[in-house]
């Protein structure tokens, strides 16, 4: 069977209840607003945050209401996420249709990333949880954070650790929550939670690392969004890190590493050279690791479904091609 098949199915019916509580959020408002709540909400996408959430809550036995509650929540963040990205980024594909903010001024698409921001927290309150709610804003925090600090300062910036400490910031993190706060509302000891959150985070790597080569060897058809853009806004990826690291004589390269933006009819040239280079199969090598240790954190269970739904949800993600 097809692993991304049986990862999904099966938490299928609380996914749909995710679903359900994520529409009723957008009921009785105006009636523009409503349609595009909907219209978001019904788009899809992968659902990756949620379904984290889920086999972990059912692997530690969290109750069941506060479980889907708290998947809605993190879905609803991540979806306002994406709203306002895409305005951030000009993207004018998402999910394969139109985003918001090609067809709305940029401040009603700020507004409706805002109001499902705000239902987005409204829901995590609704876990009952302090420690989740903590979380949740200290979460929403770093993303935007790490949104401004690449808009602000990561233009053409060569330099590892940054990039690590923005794909936590914009990925990881939620990812990290995802995974944490399902055990926060569990039984688990310490112990537990730890491991945890320490999946969440290494699972969050890799799926940004991943999602940064695929918009260099990404099919727009299969993928859902526009690719080969990130270098074209200045954006330094762990492709184009490692190219830099093996062509470090390059006039392009020479120019990047001096922190200057390629030349505009140079940019598609370098996305085609690091396409077809070294590099990508090195960040491939690198998004393994992180993957390889979320499965280490898995170990610290005892064998169960959800378990062995989680571990294929790992591989899913460095083998994915959407
Ligand atoms: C896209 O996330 C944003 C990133 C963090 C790269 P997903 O790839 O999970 O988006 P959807 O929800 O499936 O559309
Ligand atoms: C998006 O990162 C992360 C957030 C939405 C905070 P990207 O800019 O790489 O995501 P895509 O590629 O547009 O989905
Ligand atoms: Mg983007
Ligand atoms: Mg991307």
């Amino acid at each position: 069977m097809n692993t991304s098949v049986s990862i999904f199915a099966q938490v299928q019916a609380d996914i749909q209840a995710v679903e359900d509580l994520m529409l009723a959020q957008t009921h009785e408002q105006h009636r523009d607003l409503q349609a595009a709540l909907e219209l978001i909400v019904k788009s899809g996408g992968k659902r990756i945050r949620p379904t984290i959430s889920l086999l972990i809550g059912q692997m530690l036995n969290a109750p069941h209401e506060k479980l889907i509650t708290i998947a809605a929540a993190i879905e609803l963040l991540h979806t306002a996420t994406l709203i306002h990205d895409d305005l951030i980024d000009g993207s004018l594909l998402r999910r394969g249709m139109p985003t918001l903010n090609s067809q709305w001024s940029p401040g009603s698409t700020v507004l409706t990333g805002d109001f499902i921001f705000a239902r987005a927290a409204k829901l995590a309150a609704d876990s009952d949880s302090i420690p989740v709610m903590k979380i949740f804003s200290q979460t929403l925090s770093t993303i935007v954070n790490g949104e401004i600090t690449q808009l602000f300062s990561a233009r053409c910036q060569v330099d590892r650790e940054s990039y690590y400490r923005r794909i936590y910031s914009k990925t990881a993190s939620l990812f990290e929550i995802s995974a944490w706060s399902p055990a926060l509302i569990s039984p688990a000891d310490e112990t537990t939670i730890d491991a945890m959150r320490k999946f969440g985070y290494n699972i969050g790597m890799a799926f940004q690392i991943i999602d940064d080569i695929l918009d260099f060897t990404g099919d727009q058809e299969t993928i859902g969004k526009p690719v080969g853009n990130d270098l074209r806004q200045g954006l330094v990826t762990l492709p184009t890190l490692y190219y830099i690291e093996d062509h470090p004589e390059e006039p392009d390269i020479l120019k990047l590493s001096q922190g200057n933006c390629p030349d505009f009819e140079r940019v598609d040239h370098l996305v085609n050279q690091i396409r077809t280079s070294e590099a990508i199969r090195k960040a491939h090598q690198e998004a393994c690791q992180y993957a390889e240790r979320a499965l280490g954190y898995l170990q610290t269970q005892t064998d169960c479904s959800e378990r062995r739904s989680l571990e294929n949800l790992a591989n899913f993600i460095v083998d994915r091609d959407l």
